[in-house]
């Protein structure tokens, strides 16, 4: 539901970005804006600028940039939304929140009220001579107090109702206890509490809502966890369990595991960039969470049995286009004294080995192509021809989705050591595998393998960095790259001039969505241009709601490009013509050799890259 029109100008009126920002970071005025070291990236000179003119902010550095909505969303990590309720708290504004929003985020309050009411009930239990049984575990599995308290852990005792009755006389409904998930029906048509006679682990989001519970039996019975469903403040897809900690590590990755308690040995340990998928597969949304505190890595250190292996290559498969580069915290199995290997997963591996013991595991963990390079080689026999034959058709499989040349020919040689070949053999292999691909007219260089770096993400060199002619024009986020570039960049002349003076444009507009070549331009030109069909004033602000925060950083940079009001009439035009231009040739150009077109397309994405393929 968009807030009325009339609310939001008012609410932009009274949120000055210079003060908002200000209140993030020290700000320094040099010339009509104001600079600060980013607040989004590691930076010792200031890259950060803020312009009171145009009421935006923009890092040269990150690149990231919007208006003060963008901030907000941006550094306190909320969705617009909330941002705009946030900013207008900060006003004094009353948000007007419509009917049903009014009772879903009244619905919504309630139930983390609840939550949190229960988790202070399970931590109370925990300190009273009830909770004897549950501090007993604590102590078996060498949990300190502060850490119980650092992670609001409690206690359920072995009985039907201690928490119904508890929430019951606090005033809450039964209803929304159910709707919680803290009490479920029982046969008899009455309802009995969830969680019993289990040490309590509240989950608690990156705002410090307690949004769930995970819980573990104190003894061997089943099932061993039992954890909140999903409910109208839960969504386990979008949670990692220890976020709400970790978020604030000093260390420049992350730390992915498996357990909850794997999480709490890490940080009881030192190690506080830890958090858990709660389970195994980790999802899209979780992996975005990651994204958004913009680390360097992502550490992974689920548990070293199949299914942890398993785990770990499906999430190496969902992350390979993620920003980040991936490593593999590969934990060695134990013996046991009758010689049987069992698993180990984080928190074993501290008890018996020590912090200092992971912490170098840690710091020679593998990168993700390492990882899948020695799985691979894991499959085969290679002392024998037929088992090095295999391995080099499987291996070159993988190669081929590395990101760069440059990665491809080292990780080649050192494929070419493992089945004691020559590089050229395999590089042979790896050529007829990408022309076949290309025959098919898929583009192997789609497929980008963010792990596979040697050098780390500073050194990390993507296919820009290779060749600085194109980063000029490309975009920095992969998924805005354009495929036609000299559309494109007349598509963003377009934006920058809408919002500069909207009355240039002509009226019909010459050209429809689908004349544009670049999804994100095209998005944010519409969005401004049915404002101004309905009467909205053409700013920066119509985007907020439109777009992810990555599209409006991206927005921001394409404003920064030079555009200067005397040729305006004379930039549209120009513009409008280059665009038809190109939406020409691309329907007429329906049919023809898909070799052909698979080669070119491949050689405009890559110009320089015909090297080695
Ligand atoms: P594991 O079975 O590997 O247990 O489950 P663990 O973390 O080593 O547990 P401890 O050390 O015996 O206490 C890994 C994670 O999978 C989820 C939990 O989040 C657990 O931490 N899980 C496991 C469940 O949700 N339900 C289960 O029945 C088991
Ligand atoms: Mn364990």
């Amino acid at each position: 539901m968009p807030f009325p029109a009339a609310f939001m100008d008012n609410l932009i009126a009274r949120c000055d970005i210079v003060d908002i920002v200000g209140g993030y970071v020290t700000l320094k005025k040099k010339g009509k804006d104001y600079w600060a070291c980013c607040p989004f990236h590691n930076e010792k000179t200031p890259s950060f600028s803020v312009s009171p003119d145009k009421q935006m902010f923009y890092c040269f550095g990150c690149k990231k940039g919007g208006d003060v909505i963008s901030f907000i969303r941006e550094i306190e990590n909320l969705p617009y939304p909330d941002a705009v309720r946030f900013l207008a708290r900060r006003a004094g504004l009353e948000v007007p929140e419509s009917n049903q929003d009014f009772h879903e985020s009244r619905q919504r309050a309630r139930l983390l009220s609840l939550n949190r009411d229960a988790a202070r009930f399970y931590h109370q239990l925990l300190k009273a001579p009830e909770g004897q049984a549950v501090r007993d575990y604590l102590q078996r599995r060498r949990i300190l107090w502060k850490t119980a308290v650092r992670f609001g852990m409690g206690a359920s005792l072995d009985r039907w109702d201690v928490l119904l009755n508890a929430m019951t006389r606090k005033g809450y409904e039964k209803e929304e206890l159910l709707k919680a998930g803290l009490i479920v029906p029982t046969k008899n048509g009455g309802f009995r509490d969830k969680f019993r006679n289990r040490l309590m682990l509240p989950v608690i989001d990156i705002r410090g809502d307690v949004v769930a519970f995970g819980s573990r039996v104190l003894d061997k019975s089943e099932p061993k966890y039992m954890n909140s469903p999903d409910t109208p403040v839960y969504s386990k897809r979008r949670i990692l369990y220890g976020m709400n900690l970790a978020k604030n590590t000093k260390r420049p990755n992350f730390l992915m595991c498996e357990g909850n308690l794997d999480v709490v040995t890490l940080h009881q340990a030192g190690i506080d960039n830890a958090v858990a998928s709660m389970g195994t597969a980790l999802t899209e949304e979780q992996a975005r969470l990651v994204d958004r505190f913009r680390k360097k890595e992502l550490v992974f250190c689920y548990d070293n049995d199949n299914a942890g292996e398993i785990a770990t290559t499906r999430a190496l498969e969902l992350l390979r286009t993620a920003g980040f580069t991936i490593r593999i915290l590969q934990l060695p199995r134990r013996r046991t004294e009758s010689g049987e290997l069992v698993k180990q997963d984080p928190d074993d591996y501290i008890k018996l080995q020590g912090v200092d013991a992971f912490e170098r595991l840690l710091s020679g963990s593998e990168r993700a192509a390492d990882y899948r390079m020695s799985q691979i080689a894991a499959k085969y026999d290679l002392k024998t021809d037929e088992g090095r034959l295999q391995y080099s058709e499987e291996v070159s499989n993988f190669l081929i989705t590395l990101d760069n040349d440059v990665e491809r020919n080292i990780y080649i040689q050192r494929a070419a050591d493992v089945a004691g070949v020559e590089a050229g053999a395999i590089s042979i292999i790896v050529q007829r595998i990408m022309s076949k691909y290309l025959r098919e007219n898929r583009s192997p260089l789609s497929v980008v393998y963010p792990g596979a770096s040697e050098t780390g993400r500073e050194g990390y060199m993507t296919r820009n960095e290779l060749n600085p002619a194109t980063q000029l024009v490309q975009p920095k986020e992969r998924a805005f790259r354009y495929d036609n570039v000299r559309s494109a960049r007349a598509e963003e002349g377009l934006v920058r001039l809408l919002l500069m003076d909207e009355s240039l444009f002509p009226e019909p507009l010459p050209l429809s969505p689908g004349d544009f070549s670049s999804p994100i331009l095209s998005k944010a030109f519409f969005t401004l241009w049915d404002a101004r069909r309905n009467g909205c004033p053409v700013s920066f602000h119509q985007l907020s709601e439109a777009l992810t925060q990555e599209e409006i950083s991206h927005i921001t940079t394409v404003c920064q490009g030079p555009e200067s009001p005397e040729n305006a009439s004379k930039a549209l035009a120009d513009y409008i013509r280059v665009i038809r231009e190109e939406a020409d040739k691309r329907s007429g150009r329906t049919d023809g050799d898909i070799l052909e077109i698979a080669q070119r397309k491949y050689k405009k994405q890559k110009p320089k890259g015909g090297k080695t393929l």
